[in-house]
């Protein structure tokens, strides 16, 4: 895979390893996601935008809970692998550039997406203008720099595990991403004009089998050269990978803060 130039979208969505990376977001994150945005009382008649929406696992429910007499509209750069269904309509779309309509939404749902975008900042008072008054945003970001290490088999695949975390973030940072963005995201909600801002970190911890630590594993081979040019090496390589597989490894997960907030009325 290329290195991601800056302002560029640092995952490759013409990697084989897309449709792993979004089978474990989905498993891991969907929980989260799915039970807070049921708090906003999103029902029958709802519109609904899902930015950046990957596989479409969150437009798919928002659009079931939205039927009948609702709508939601699923973007993303890559929007053909979002599955179809009555009142889900897809667009390929650009957060940063492409039109939005004003106004026009209850609810505005996106999870991983602007933290890579290095007009986040401007991409949120888009958003808030999409927004009916009194309308929802949800978002769920990380903080990746905290993912410590608990329990690892031995020293060399718990510095390899730390060293690969490490890289990841320099190459995100380094294709315009603020991959600690979670803790700033509500602080730039309120400056962007929201009201209402709630945010709330959720960490959880990650064996071999949870689908988040899975997302690591892919992430280390999405990734590959962009981390290899950030100077992880073939042996820190092989040792965090060793890491993730092992059955006596634990580490906490990064930060997953997922906020609200609203339009003023
Ligand atoms: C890490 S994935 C997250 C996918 C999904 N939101 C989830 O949580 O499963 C980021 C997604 O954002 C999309 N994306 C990146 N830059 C974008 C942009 N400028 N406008 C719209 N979508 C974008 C990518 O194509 C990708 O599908």
């Amino acid at each position: 895979m290329p290195t991601a130039a800056p302002g560029r979208y640092a995952f490759d969505n013409d990697s084989p390893y897309v449709e792993e990376q979004h089978r474990c977001l989905a498993a891991a994150l969907d929980p989260i996601t799915t039970a807070r945005l049921a708090t906003t009382g999103v029902g029958p008649g709802w519109r609904c935008l899902e930015v950046g929406a990957g596989r479409g696992s969150v437009a798919l429910w928002l659009a079931e809970r939205a039927a009948p007499g609702g709508r939601v509209l699923a973007t993303d750069l890559r929007p053909e692998h979002i599955p179809s269904r009555p009142g889900l309509e897809t667009l390929r779309h650009d957060i940063v550039h492409d039109p939005l309509p004003e106004a026009a939404f209850d609810l505005i749902h996106s999870r991983l997406v602007l933290t890579h975008l290095p007009q986040r900042r401007a991409v949120l008072v888009r958003l808030l203008r999409a927004l009916r008054p009194g309308g929802w945003l949800q978002l769920e970001e990380f903080d990746i720099d905290y993912a410590p290490v608990l329990l690892a088999p031995d020293e060399r695949t718990r510095a390899g595990y730390q060293a690969f975390q490490a890289a990841k973030g320099r190459a995100l940072r380094a294709a315009g991403a603020d991959p600690s963005w979670g803790r700033s995201c509500a602080a730039d909600l309120r400056a962007a004009g929201f009201t209402g801002v709630e945010p709330v970190p959720h960490l959880v911890p990650w064996h071999a089998d949870s689908p988040g630590l899975q997302a690591q594993l892919n992430h280390l081979h999405h990734l590959r050269d962009a981390l290899v040019a950030q100077g992880l090496t073939e042996d820190q390589c092989a040792a965090a990978s060793e890491a993730m597989r092992h059955p006596a490894f634990r580490a906490a997960s990064s930060v997953l803060y997922c906020v609200q907030a609203r339009r003023p009325s």
